[in-house]
């Protein structure tokens, strides 16, 4: 059987820096309680005539990925998109992309995961390689969180974690044994799928029912998290699959090379690095300087590791995610 391995990351953030003190301008809240309970001092959003979005920007993390893969448009046998905030409520921004980058018919697939969309998109491409019926899958995370947000004191809980930007992969075929995606597993929990939600405009929450059936200071065209539960949550889940698939391959914590979580609040990433005794040089974090990127945290992050010199030939990477849904996943790569 195939394996599937990544041959080649790219990212790309908006130029624009919001910091701490610039979003206090804007709402109640300030630089100290922002550190202090997710770690972020700065995000990047998307400035209105900037020409990007959503789909732009996943265009420009995957010409770089691309680019870093050797391989060309033509070769490209499926498109991922993974994200929660799409430009069009339809289609998705898969077939914007395979516009915009002048990609042949191959098929085009959107996937709405949130935070797990990256893991969920690894999953799905992997199974696709592996079978032998597709070579190369280009896979893309990307938000434009910015334009939906709520940028009054009355969204704050939620405002100051996310930020905009993009992250992609190149997956292809492999025929090295014991390299590439080793496994991936994924999971979700139905059950709480309001307590981190956005739930109109959509078919069941149209403007106008929303604003009918809405008080001002409880407006659902705006996200909803219960910050505390989605926490307690998120520290549990993301321990689990990582031990899901450390065990599904004979490893331990101690043969982790480098673990790359989805950037939701530092504080979780913490957690886990304490929980797991991971030294500091086997975690990497980029929160403070993008905030939360949803679909595109973990492609971004992993993106900068791998520039960094921190993600090597022969690693053994993990990667994991917790997000609305509830959903979850890990993957664990041999580089
Ligand atoms: N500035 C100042 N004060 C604030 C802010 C702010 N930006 N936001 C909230 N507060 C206040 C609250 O009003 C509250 O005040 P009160 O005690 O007077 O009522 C106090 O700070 C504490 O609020 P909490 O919501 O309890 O703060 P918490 O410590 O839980 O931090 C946070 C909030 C950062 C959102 C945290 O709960 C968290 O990170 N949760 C998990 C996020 C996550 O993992 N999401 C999953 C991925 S996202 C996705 O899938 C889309």
């Amino acid at each position: 059987m195939y394996t599937s391995r990544i041959a080649g990351m790219g990212k790309y953030v908006p130029e624009n820096v919001v910091t701490n003190d610039d979003l206090s301008k804007l709402m109640d809240t300030n630089d100290a309680w922002i550190q202090e309970r997710t770690g972020i001092k700065e995000r990047r959003h998307i400035k209105k005539g900037d020409g990007n979005s959503t789909a732009v920007m996943g265009v420009k993390a995957a010409e770089i990925a691309l680019d870093r893969a050797g391989i060309s448009k033509d070769e490209i046998d499926l498109i991922i998109f993974a994200t929660l905030s799409p430009d069009y409520y339809f289609p998705g921004c898969g077939v914007q992309v395979q516009d915009m980058m002048g990609i042949h018919t191959c098929p085009a697939l959107d996937i709405r995961n949130q935070c797990s969309g990256f893991i969920y998109g690894i999953s799905v491409a992997d199974q696709f390689i592996k079978t032998g019926m597709y070579k190369n899958v280009l896979l893309i995370g990307s938000e434009n969180h910015s334009g939906g947000l709520d940028f009054s004191t009355r969204g704050r809980g939620v405002t100051v974690i996310f930020g905009d930007g993009a992250g992609a992969a190149v997956l292809t075929r492999s025929e090295q044994e014991g390299h590439g995606v080793l496994s991936t597993h994924l999971h979700s929990e139905g059950k709480h799928a309001l307590e981190l939600s956005l739930k109109g405009p959509s078919t069941n929450h149209w403007v106008p029912q929303i604003i009918e059936e809405n008080p001002q200071e409880d407006i659902p065209y705006y996200p909803y998290m219960n910050g505390q539960f989605v926490f307690k949550n998120a520290v549990v889940r993301f321990s689990e699959v990582i031990m899901e698939g450390l065990k599904t391959n004979g490893l331990d914590v101690n043969d982790i090379d480098m673990l790359v979580p989805h950037q939701a609040n530092l504080r979780i990433s913490q957690f886990i690095q304490k929980k797991f005794q991971l030294s500091d040089d086997k975690v990497y974090n980029n929160i403070q300087r993008y905030g939360n990127t949803t679909a595109a945290s973990i492609p971004i992050a992993l993106c900068e590791a791998w520039e960094e010199g921190k993600v090597k030939e022969g690693d053994t990477v993990v990667l994991a995610a917790f997000g609305s849904g509830f959903t979850w996943g890990s993957a664990v790569i041999k580089w």
